[in-house]
């Protein structure tokens, strides 16, 4: 008993001494993270760790090729990049990926463009409401991601999926759609600004864009927020500063937004009216 209670004791010495090493180990970024907010704020740009600051003010700093370089490696290991979606939508994956592809009340025969469609996750939820008649027009920078994407439908026979490749701030496709979604695209877009006006121009009037999309937790759980927002900008050029519900504003009055998972995900959708 004695001994197990000296040697219980001994490692909880080793535990604390590694910790407190690991905490003060010169600049590791890592360790930061754990050291404290303040550094981390410094380091990483985040303002202040409540979501009521000014995010607009401060830039993320990363670019097109950054996005490339990240999903080059999630588009050759599409069963990761599942993992860490079912983690990023704490399980509740399917659910809101059907929920958002709702929201666009299509019907069968319709073209929808799928915005960043990466491996293509929401493709069974769209395939089940326009129909082999339909079309997906499924567009992403990462050619990774859409040989995934390519691989999925392949599998599944579904033969109406157009694959584009390119930047969506470039975006222009030769048909006006019915609908426009993205799913955890739009804040991982650099220029997500020009990206939406092109997918707003490229619906037709009277039809709906509904995106899906993530933020950082508010109250007890923001004390994850340098590491959340550390793991997703450096893992999936996640720019959490962006304020999309107002961006998406600015070309659609008529807005209806609403958070689920604790506020961490959340649903935007509007009409676009005639001009
Ligand atoms: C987090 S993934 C989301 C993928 C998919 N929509 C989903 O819900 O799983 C972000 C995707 O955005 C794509 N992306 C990043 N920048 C882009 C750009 N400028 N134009 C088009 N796609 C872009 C990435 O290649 C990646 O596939």
């Amino acid at each position: 008993m004695r001994k197990s209670l000296r040697s219980f004791r001994t490692m909880r010495g080793g535990s604390r001494l590694l910790a407190r090493r690991f905490a003060t180990s010169h600049n590791s970024r890592l360790s930061k993270i754990f050291v404290g907010n303040f550094v981390v704020a410094k380091n990483f740009g985040y303002p202040k760790f409540s979501q009521g600051a000014n995010l607009q003010n401060y830039n993320m700093k990363y670019s097109l090729e950054h996005a490339k370089k990240t999903y080059r490696l999630w588009g050759r290991h599409p069963l990761w990049y599942k993992f860490a979606c079912i983690i990023t939508f704490l399980g509740q994956e399917s659910k809101l990926r059907k929920l958002t592809v709702e929201k666009l009340e299509l019907k069968h025969g319709d073209t929808v463009l799928d915005l960043a469609c990466g491996t293509g996750l929401n493709h069974k939820f769209l395939e089940g409401v326009v129909g082999p008649d339909g079309k997906i027009i499924a567009f992403d920078y990462s050619n990774e991601m859409l040989t995934a994407a390519k691989q999925r439908a392949k599998e599944n026979k579904w033969n109406n999926i157009i694959f584009v490749q390119g930047d969506a701030a470039q975006l222009s496709l030769d048909t006006k759609v019915d609908g426009v979604l993205s799913t955890l695209g739009i804040s991982a877009i650099p220029q997500h600004k020009e990206a939406l006006k092109k997918a707003v121009d490229a619906l037709k009037i009277n039809k709906i864009i509904s995106i899906l999309d993530a933020q950082l937790p508010s109250g007890f759980w923001s004390m994850f927020n340098p590491l959340i927002a550390y793991v997703y900008k450096h893992w999936a050029s996640w720019d959490y500063t962006k304020n999309m519900p107002e961006d998406l504003r600015q070309l659609i009055s008529d807005i209806k937004m609403k958070q689920y998972n604790g506020g961490t995900i959340y649903i935007i959708h509007g009409t676009k009216n005639a001009p």
